[in-house]
């Protein structure tokens, strides 16, 4: 059989070239090489973004005649809160790529998975090019994971893992991790850019030709994306990330990308000495110990795809020994804080030039939702004038540049489950109030304007 060959190509001036150089010799342009697979003729590089052999049409079909059950039989994961983030569970020969930071719990997560849901006839195999077996062994012993149908392989090389698939035919093949795996044609080291794309052609090629659902675990860099190309995320079906903050804190685990289902949905998981738990009430959990009664705390509302939130703000207003003031936002975006300041300065008359603010969202989390506004600018008001809000006063609303508070969606789910959490008032966009059905006991205020808001509050 022809061997596959590799070359080396400029991305600037396309120029060809045997050995990889620092400089492109034909344009002089830097770090502009890359390896490139040859493959010899007729051999075709794997098809990409198809589900199932089957699904792929020679000619136009009318979309009303392309069957659905592909997605229709999803296989729970047997981990709930995985489950809710993919959608109601895995789909058969998709693939999917879990990303993370490491010791956030990947590898516990995938024996996890295993525990629930390998058995003799959904036999799933687990190739660790990290990890010897016996470690992975003696985690699975930790966890509990003593099922049938579960098989473990200390390997990189693409084609002894192939061979292994075809001998096994598993239902779902676990990659711990992507950028271990090595195609042996290729010269180029594990984890670099080619390696990582071609590997990961290969895996969907394999997902496709054995039926089996591929999950590929990926490392995150420093700077928080997935290591290797970009590339890989459009190349898989679904890109979940796991995060988290702090060894203590919960993780979370977030659809950037799901083919099969809506990528709104978070999945909450506490790391403790059983592995991974999942949180069913995460508003009890993120407002667990906060301080009561202290100036510059606020509880506010995000949604988290259909689930409302309830988070603390914590804000700090100090006087400055220096010119410029400085200001950090912790958990949400910087340029969103700084208006909240300027609004406050502007429309409400707070003297913040002279102070360093600092915002923290409690729990590691961020929030992106400008209905979050209302409840920081509480925050940083009743820090600056060192009065607490009452701790059982939840604000919400998006702030506008007049000052003005803008109606946000979902207001009554958010309400409510305030109500749940044992919160006694709520302070929202007047816009919100008139449309809402407030719980028993749950006392509603609409409010227009931040001056009102403040007045309110302190
Ligand atoms: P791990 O799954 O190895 O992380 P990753 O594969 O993402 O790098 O585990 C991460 C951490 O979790 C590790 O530091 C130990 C801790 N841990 C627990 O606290 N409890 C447990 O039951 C397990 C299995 C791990
Ligand atoms: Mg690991």
């Amino acid at each position: 059989m022809p061997k596959t060959k590799t070359l080396y190509i400029c991305s600037a001036c396309e120029h060809e070239q045997a050995k990889w150089m620092g400089m492109c010799p034909f344009c002089r342009q830097y770090n502009t090489l890359e390896e490139k697979v040859i493959r010899p003729e007729g051999v075709k590089p794997p098809r990409m973004g198809a589900v199932n052999t089957e699904d792929v049409f020679e000619s136009p079909v009318l979309l009303s005649d392309i069957p659905t059950d592909i997605v229709a039989d999803r296989k729970p994961t047997g981990v709930p809160e995985l489950d809710r983030v993919l959608g109601g569970g895995l789909v058969p020969s998709s693939l999917l790529l879990l990303g993370g930071d490491p010791g956030i719990g990947k590898s516990t997560l995938l024996l996890q998975i295993c525990r629930h849901m390998a058995s003799d006839e959904f036999p799933i195999l687990y190739v660790t090019g990290e990890e010897s077996a016996s470690q992975i062994k003696m985690r699975a012993d930790r966890l509990g994971v003593n099922v049938p149908g579960c098989y473990l392989l200390a390997e990189t090389d693409l084609h002894n893992i192939q061979a292994a698939v075809e001998e096994i035919q598993p239902s779902l093949l676990l990659i711990d991790s992507i950028q271990t795996m090595r195609l042996s044609e290729l010269s180029s080291l594990p984890g670099s850019v080619t390696q990582v794309r071609e590997c990961t052609a290969f895996f969907t090629y394999l997902a496709k030709q054995q039926s089996t659902a591929v999950l590929l675990v990926g490392h995150v860099t420093k700077e928080g994306s997935l290591a290797g190309p970009r590339v890989l995320e459009h190349m898989v079906d679904t890109v979940l990330y796991f995060e988290g903050e702090g060894k203590d804190a919960y993780r979370l685990i977030r659809a950037v990308k799901n083919r099969f289902g809506s990528t709104q949905e978070i999945g909450v998981f506490e790391m403790g000495e059983e592995g991974l738990t999942g949180i069913a009430d995460p508003s009890a959990y993120m407002l667990a110990g906060r301080p009561i009664g202290v100036p510059g705390s606020v509880v506010t509302c995000s949604m988290e795809g259909t689930r409302p939130l309830l988070t603390e703000v914590q804000a700090l207003v100090s006087y400055t020994n220096f010119g410029t003031p400085r200001r950090t936002a912790n958990g949400m975006d910087y340029n969103r804080m700084v208006m909240l300041l300027a609004v406050l300065e502007k429309r409400a008359g707070y003297k913040l030039q002279t102070y360093d603010s600092y915002v923290n969202i409690a729990g590691g989390l961020r929030i992106d939702e400008p209905a979050a506004d209302a409840g920081i600018l509480a925050a940083l008001a009743s820090c600056y004038k060192n009065k607490a809000v009452d701790p059982y006063t939840m604000v919400m609303g998006e702030v506008g540049l007049a000052g003005e508070l803008r109606a946000i969606s979902q207001a009554e789910r958010r309400v409510t489950e305030a109500a749940r959490q044992g919160f006694k008032s709520c302070i929202l966009p007047a816009a919100n109030k008139g449309k809402l059905r407030a719980p028993a006991g749950m006392r509603v205020m609409g409010v227009a304007h931040i001056g009102e808001l403040l007045g309110v509050l302190l």
